[in-house]
């Protein structure tokens, strides 16, 4: 016997900012069953994965929960291992992105690279946002289209006219993180000269690592020629700070591939595996990469490159499935198809999920359209009426008429041969991601073993003394070609397998098992295997989503969320006049000084503060205040006081604070 081959496969990682929902299943069933399908081969076949925990969104999400970021990572982390165990997604590590291993690897690679002079630095504009005081990559930008003029368009691309630009010529751009307008401001950032290398890409895509529509696509980028990617963010960022570049860090799509290596390390560290043995540059372990089609670029250019630039291998191949669509549309809130794992968890089977997504994936990029009339139809007719089906028309019969034993002889031993010698086929699809095909393949032999037993009719040939032992052996027969059949559907429904496996009494059954039937020997009571779906059940987890993605009550809160606070622009000004206003005798008129500029606001400290007292006084003012039209001018702004029914005092500030100051 050949030695088993090595392989290593991963899915992405899951951003540590949301629940997994049914789009992300798509992925992780499809490498799990085709992990599970090398195992049951026999395969030493590994798989891992990460939460992808680095990032601006994940930094704001845990600043608007008021957690650290660590905390909500781990929160997150712990309820997507969750969701993934009740799918029977059987990772041999699930790790983070923000681990020590990762930490050591992207250091690593990171400094690999600049020695090998693929790093460089250059001064950049960016937008800066002077309210939330941080940097805005384009998903916080809004502004108009410089080509169409559209208003409210994103950072990097406009969706009225299709252009795609860079974010410093977008007209009038606004910070979505506090609504004001942002200023460009200078800052260096550090590149990788991916250039560097397109010929070691060509040849890498060339020699089978990408799927047809992908190579295309990759062509299209080498003609256009790569460009330099910028792989550094400015403080404040949740990462790892780069080596070298104090309050720079690791742009979190550079970490987030290294991660699947981070993962394997923990793993191999734990275990005393050689992970060597797997990513050197000679390694002769194969590797694995399953991702959506979204993600094409960082994983076919980005990461083969940074691999082979640092001395690693790269991967043997790069597989894109496409999108998952719900009853032909996008998942979307509103019409309750963003379908979370959990909320189907609380109404149906992880098993008819994984089911219908094997009898629906193709190793290409299209999309996956779960109709969710043609799931009921289409586990309830298949699993259900197939496949069970021919284990409870012959199980009853062996335990009740013929004391729990099989007999010890097939009758159509050709039949039961040709069950086993489908697995070549099979085998081959199951290698090549044509799970669609495997499965119609074994719902036909499923429909054979229904016909057979159709013909021999246990339940009538039992009754005769004559005819017994023949329905006896049908029965037999039966239970043979279901146990192929499960041998054959293990990868995708372990647990139907596992239960099959205790009622039939065949211990762990792996591929090879399906060569020899089971005879003469006892077998256990059988237990339901799969239930019918009540299509009721579909409706019930519809309804949860919506009611569950239905706009809040308004929650009654006495904490202001942080950015909301950190909208407030206060500042320091200088009153540089106060007047009296003429027909409103609570008002003062000041002329305010906020250093670069003047502002005239319109205060009711009339009756405690005299216009002459005020001159010159140093006050607090709410500086982004929308500006008011009132009987008298515009008030642009408002200044601080405390107050009662009595009076008025006013937040001064020690002199030495200068006009324009921000308070904090
Ligand atoms: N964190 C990155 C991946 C880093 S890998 C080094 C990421 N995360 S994600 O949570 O947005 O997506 C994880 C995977 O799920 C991606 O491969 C993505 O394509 C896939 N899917 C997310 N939504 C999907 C659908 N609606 N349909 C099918 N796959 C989808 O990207
Ligand atoms: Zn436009």
């Amino acid at each position: 016997m050949s030695s088993p081959r090595r392989i290593l496969v991963t899915s992405a990682l899951p951003y540590a900012n949301g629940p997994i929902h049914l789009g992300h299943l798509v992925e992780y069933l499809q490498t799990d069953i085709w992990a599970r399908y090398q195992r049951l081969r026999g395969e030493d076949c590994t798989y891992v994965c990460a939460d992808d925990a680095h990032g601006t969104p994940i930094m704001l999400l845990a600043q608007q929960r008021g957690i650290s970021p660590e905390q909500l990572i781990e929160e997150i982390g712990r309820q997507h291992r969750e969701d993934f165990a009740d799918f029977l997604i059987e990772f041999d590590r699930y790790h983070s992105t923000h681990s020590e291993e990762n930490r050591q690897l992207s250091c690593g690679i990171f400094e690999a690279l600049s020695e090998a002079g693929h790093i460089h630095r250059k001064t950049i504009s960016r937008y800066f946002d002077p309210v939330a005081g941080m940097f805005l990559s384009d998903r916080y930008l809004r502004g108009t289209c410089p080509r169409c003029g559209a208003e409210d368009q994103y950072g990097d691309a406009c969706e009225q006219c299709g252009a795609t630009y860079d974010s410093s010529e977008l007209v009038n751009p606004r910070s979505t993180l506090s609504d004001t307008a942002p200023e460009l401001r200078e800052t260096e950032h550090l590149f990788f000269r991916l250039g560097d290398f397109t010929d070691f890409l060509r040849q890498w895509a060339a020699h089978g690592g990408v799927q047809p529509e992908i190579k295309n696509k990759l062509d299209e980028w080498f003609e256009a020629g790569l460009r330099d990617w910028d792989i550094s963010r400015d403080a404040p960022y949740f990462g790892f700070e780069i080596p070298g570049s104090p309050n720079q860090y690791f742009y979190v799509w550079l970490d987030a591939p290294i991660g699947y290596m981070a993962s394997h390390l923990n793993l191999c560290r734990e275990r005393g595996f050689d992970f060597d043995g797997y990513w050197s540059a000679d390694s002769e372990a194969e590797l694995y990469h399953f991702i959506g089609k979204d993600i094409a670029y960082f994983h076919t250019l980005f990461w083969p490159a940074l691999l082979h630039g640092a001395g690693y291998r790269t991967p043997n191949a790069v597989w894109c499935h496409g999108f998952l669509t719900i009853n032909g549309e996008k998942m979307s809130k509103s019409t309750g198809t963003f379908i979370e794992a959990r909320t189907y968890l609380h109404h149906l089977d992880p098993e008819h999920l994984r089911y219908y997504f094997a009898a629906k994936l193709s190793p290409d990029i299209s999309d996956i359209n779960l109709n969710l009339d043609d799931f009921v139809a289409r586990v309830n007719s298949d699993l259900v009426g197939k496949v069970v089906n021919i284990a409870s028309r012959c199980a009853g019969f062996i335990e009740k008429q013929f004391g729990g034993r099989l007999a010890e002889r097939l009758p159509e031993p050709a039949m039961f041969e040709d069950f086993a010698a489908a697995a070549d086929g099979l085998a081959e699809h199951y290698e090549a991601r044509r799970f669609s095909q495997a499965m119609r393949d074994i719902m036909a032999l499923a429909d054979h073993a229904n016909q057979y037993l159709s013909q021999e009719k246990p339940w009538e040939t039992v009754r005769d003394a004559a005819t017994r032992e023949q329905a006896w052996e049908a029965c037999t027969q039966g239970l043979n070609l279901f146990r192929v059949l499960v041998i054959y559907l293990k990868p995708v429904l372990p647990a139907l397998a596992a239960r099959s496996e205790a009622f039939l009494d065949s211990g762990p059954l792996d591929w090879e098992a399906r060569l020899a039937p089971q005879l003469d020997c006892p077998i256990q009571p059988f237990t339901p295997l799969s239930t019918r779906i009540d299509p009721k059940s579909v409706n019930a987890m519809i309804e949860e989503t919506k009611s569950a993605s239905a706009p809040p009550e308004p929650e009654r809160s006495d904490t202001l969320p942080y950015e909301d606070f950190a909208k407030v622009d206060l500042r320091v000004a200088r009153v540089a006049e106060a007047r009296l206003v003429e027909g409103a005798d609570r008002l003062l008129a000041l002329t305010l000084d906020l250093g670069d500029e003047q502002r005239q606001v319109f205060a009711g400290i009339r009756a405690a503060y005299p216009p002459e007292q005020l001159q010159g006084r140093l006050v607090v003012v709410v500086a982004n205040l929308e500006p008011r039209k009132m009987r008298f001018g515009t008030s642009e702004g408002m200044i601080l006081a405390a107050g009662d029914d009595e009076s008025t005092w006013l937040l001064t500030l020690d002199e030495g604070a200068q006009p324009g100051m921000k308070i904090r």
